[in-house]
């Protein structure tokens, strides 16, 4: 059975296209590209349809990460259609929370809980930041709990 994974933040323009390209380039490296699926949405619909910032993409580029997705909304159906449905923040986290439909199968969690130490668990939002330093930082973040997430969902522990 092939697993899902949602990476979700609030505009799907910076935090969740970046989660989204080094969890595929994580399972990539693996060899495991067949057994999962990996997408990403916003909480708000302000860019849908929309590439993902420029300073999101350029990060992407500097580390070999090709992206070609554009942003969309969650829908009630992605919380039954993903096995895991990753937040950035506490905000995106409620949110999630509120917008899962009762019983929903997608397991909802915290991505910087995976691999990072606890004053570095919250993947800030870089978006209203000046340069792209904040979106260098997210991807950081990105590569070390996504590597982490994969090795505890291969071992069977999540
Ligand atoms: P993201 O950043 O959630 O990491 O994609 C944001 C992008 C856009 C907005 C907020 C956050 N916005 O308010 O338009």
């Amino acid at each position: 059975m092939v697993k899902r994974i949602l990476m979700v933040c609030l505009g799907n323009i910076c935090r969740s296209p970046i989660a989204e390209a080094v969890m595929i380039d994580t399972i990539h490296q693996a060899g495991a590209s067949a057994e999962w699926q990996v997408d990403s949405a916003a909480i708000g619909d302000w860019h849908r349809g929309k590439q993902p910032d420029h300073r999101a993409l350029s990060t992407m580029k500097k580390h070999n990460l090709p992206y070609n997705n554009k942003a969309r909304q969650i829908t009630k159906q992605d919380f039954n259609d993903f096995d895991y449905i990753f937040g950035m923040d506490e905000e995106n986290m409620s949110d999630l929370k509120s917008l899962a439909p009762a019983g929903s199968k997608g397991n909802l969690l915290l991505l910087g809980n995976f691999g990072l130490e606890k004053s570095e668990r919250i993947i800030v939002d870089p978006y209203y930041q000046k340069g792209d330093a904040g979106f260098e930082k997210a991807y950081q973040q990105c590569v070390k709990a996504c590597a982490a997430f994969f090795e505890q969902a291969v071992a069977g522990k999540i």
